[in-house]
């Protein structure tokens, strides 16, 4: 397989072309962005940290029956993923209220609740990706009501699965953002982009620390670290 042209460049990763026409590159950058991209700073080792945790994550779920587009690992921060066409959503799951729903819902941050929420975005950053609902997704011609019923589905199902395995590695699963894109051979929906601490807010399940992005955005201590404790205790479950 031979890497070819740069398809696109985001402040946090880059995508290659390759020889074959359904695959291509990601490579994660050490950079990191934040609030709309106001916010921004490169840790040395971020970019490969978060290339094995997502390559964990994704491969758990590919093995679990949820149809992802990792392939395998190439490099240090670069995986092979199928192509796939972008579905410009995130779907946001949320097991307790944190970030920016507890300032929306007027409840302080790790508020507790029996159900799981779901939240959908449109992803676009002009817009500072705007929360939407099924309507407005299905009027602006992004996916059709029966994509977004399988997109809720699945998101749940992944949180079913990472939950738990999170939890094994003393970790506390608060939230996650999941993207999609519909598969360029059968046009299925399958998960893409990347599942890290960078979109998931992850708390130590005994002392609550931050383990995720917020420890960046909140100017706290120590990224890298505790993205490289992710990682090691996730390594330490899957090899169990
Ligand atoms: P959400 O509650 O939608 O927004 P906020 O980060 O403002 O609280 O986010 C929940 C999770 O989704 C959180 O772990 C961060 C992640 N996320 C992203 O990875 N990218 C994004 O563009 C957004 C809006 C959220």
């Amino acid at each position: 397989m031979e890497k070819r042209e740069i398809i696109f460049e985001g402040n946090e990763k880059q995508v290659f072309a390759t020889d074959d026409q359904d695959q291509v590159i990601f490579r994660y950058k050490d950079v990191t962005v934040a609030y709309n991209n106001v916010k921004r700073a490169r840790f040395k080792g971020k970019g490969a940290l978060d290339n094995q945790i997502s390559a964990i994550l994704l491969s758990y779920l590919n093995e679990h029956g949820v149809e992802t587009h990792y392939i395998e690992t190439l490099g240090e921060q670069e995986q092979l993923c199928r192509k796939i066409e972008i579905i410009p959503l995130q779907v946001v799951v949320h097991n307790r209220i944190a970030g920016s729903l507890a300032y929306r819902l007027g409840v302080p941050e790790g508020f507790r609740h029996e159900n799981v929420i779901v939240d959908l975005r449109y992803n676009n950053d002009e817009l500072e990706d705007p929360f939407i609902n099924r309507d407005h997704a299905v009027a602006l011609g992004l996916a059709t009501y029966q994509e977004l019923d399988r997109m809720y589905d699945i998101a749940r199902r992944v949180n079913e699965l990472l939950k738990p395995l999170f939890l094994q590695a003393g970790i506390e699963l608060i939230d996650m953002k999941l993207e999609f894109g519909r598969a360029s051979d059968s046009g299925a929906i399958i998960i893409s982009d990347e599942i890290s601490p960078d979109t998931c807010r992850l708390w130590d399940l005994e002392t609550g620390e931050r383990m995720d992005k917020d420890r960046f955005r909140l100017d706290l201590s120590r990224v890298v670290e505790n993205y490289r404790n992710v990682l090691e205790r996730l390594q330490k479950v899957i090899k169990s």
